[in-house]
């Protein structure tokens, strides 16, 4: 597969080349007169997709690799002067150019700092982890320990911004200016790895987390308090070396999903160590908060694949989880091929033995489900997506949904056919469940510039209440995070 991908040299000269005579603030006619889902009056450019180069090497997914900061953006609509704080999102950015796989790449942040309704700056950095200053591919370095590429989501709990590839241990970042402070394993209490979708309670404050190996112990359970000290650890008793990326709670308990896409080494050569294997099996497992693996209760599902759950919650008896439920991944097909379901899955914990039923909720394609976090282990009725249209060749994709859990209804803002959102990250501001901002990165490729949009997180039909040009295109990544002045 690397025979077929470009030389180092060749592509990042290209890209530097490219960047010499495309670089700077430039600003279409037509940004700054206001805000709304048209293209500017520009025609849909077709997405195409050249087969000689991974997908995930073109189009937006390739990276930008200069490190740049810039103050005082220009913004379009108006910032809500409540937003007091800086969004940073992580993503998969090769400082090659080239990688072998989407989620292998060095973690990029990309940060913008708001306040008094003006984005004060942008900074983009690559997080220092040793493969990056060390310039070794993920393949060179045994993935334990600060050995990551820490490009999967940033995490912000008990004043500590941190950074998250789900292998390994996570990075501290200065929030101020992005600089890498460096790796974070809790007081030497991390041993293994550390999910990049950890869950803050809400009421109480603790993060809860897990990380999953290749090797024995296959996954453990951590919590980490309110102020950011380690006060528990807990080796599960999972069968085998799935990949697991993202699990969820209650108010009283944490919930798994054990799904069969597993460690295979010879999948190696394929760019990828991990993929579909049916007969591990399926199952979902329920452990009381902070609880000890005694008390563990699993139930078997069909085989499928989650990487991502809106939220979970108790209602009665029953433990809801609803998430992006995927019939099958990663058994040799096009990555983001198969478009995920968005499916209620509901065990029963009444009877001795743990019940299941699940139930389609919508078959809108969309990913990056984003809850109130408010509300999270609590009863939500409101979910944020990021929606996908059809592509054969690549991921396409779209605009912003929010549904309404309690009535299914659906409203969605597309921002145009040559615009394409990503994860739409929520900020509170008020009381009620709903009540923000939603702040997304926008990517046209008509102009091959990138805003930053703001959308009334209760009336996301309306489009961006603000866009701020980003000084540079920002590639698609994975997950963003708030972090309140
Ligand atoms: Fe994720």
């Amino acid at each position: 597969m690397r025979s077929t991908i470009p030389s180092k040299l060749t592509r990042r000269s290209f890209l530097r080349a490219s960047a010499l005579t495309g670089a700077g603030l430039v600003l279409p006619s037509g940004f700054l007169a206001g805000c709304g889902d048209d293209d500017g009056g520009q025609a849909a450019i077709p997405l195409e997709v050249d087969p000689s180069i991974p997908w995930w090497m073109q189009n937006n997914f390739d990276g930008v690799f200069e490190e740049r900061s810039e103050s005082n953006l220009a913004v379009r609509g108006s910032i809500p002067s409540s937003l007091d704080g800086l969004y940073v999102r992580n993503g998969s950015n090769p400082q090659s150019g080239v990688n072998t796989h989407w989620f292998l790449g060095d973690g990029m942040l990309h940060g913008v700092r708001l306040r008094d309704g003006q984005a004060l700056w942008y900074r983009n950095r690559y997080t220092q982890t040793p493969l990056y200053v060390e310039g070794l591919e993920p393949d060179e370095a045994i993935p334990l320990g600060p050995n990551n590429n820490s490009n999967v989501s940033p995490v912000y709990h008990a004043g500590r911004l941190l950074t998250s590839g789900e292998v390994g241990f996570p990075f501290e970042i200065d929030p101020s200016d992005m600089s890498t402070i460096g790796p974070q394993d809790f007081g030497g209490n991390l041993e293994t790895s550390f999910t990049a979708h950890p869950k803050i309670d809400p009421v109480t404050g603790h993060m809860h987390a897990f990380g999953y190996l290749f090797g024995p112990p296959f996954v453990t359970y951590y919590v980490i308090d309110a102020n950011g000290d380690w006060i528990h650890s807990q080796v599960l008793d999972a069968r085998g070396p799935t990949m697991m990326h993202s699990f969820a709670i209650t108010d009283r308990e944490a919930i798994f999903w054990e799904l069969p896409v597993t460690f295979q080494p010879d999948l190696f050569d394929s760019g990828f160590p991990y993929g579909w294997d049916a007969s591990f099996g399926a199952r979902i497992g329920v452990l009381p908060l902070g609880g000890s693996v005694e008390d563990m209760r699993w139930v078997e599902i069909e085989p499928c694949y989650v990487f991502h759950e809106l939220n979970a919650y108790r209602d009665g008896d029953e433990i809801v989880i609803d998430v992006m439920r995927y019939d099958r991944m990663m058994d040799g097909e096009r990555f983001g091929s198969i478009d995920p379901m968005f499916t209620r899955w509901r065990v029963d914990t009444s009877g001795e033995s743990l019940g299941f039923r699940d139930e389609l909720l919508d078959d809108r394609p969309m990913e990056f489900p984003v809850h109130d976090r408010r509300f999270t282990g609590r009863r939500n009725r409101y979910g944020w997506f990021t929606t996908t249209r059809d592509h054969p060749d690549t991921i396409d994709f779209q605009g912003v949904a929010m549904r309404d859990q309690e009535t299914g209804a659906m409203s969605e803002w597309d921002p145009g056919a040559n615009r394409q959102a990503g994860e739409a990250f929520f900020v509170p501001e008020g009381d009620a469940e709903g009540e923000g901002w939603l702040l997304t990165f926008v990517y046209d490729r008509a102009t091959d510039t990138t805003d930053l949009a703001i959308l009334d997180a209760m009336n996301v039909r309306k489009g961006p209440v603000a866009e701020i040009r980003m000084p540079q295109r920002v590639p698609f990544g994975f997950h963003g995070v708030w972090i309140p002045a």
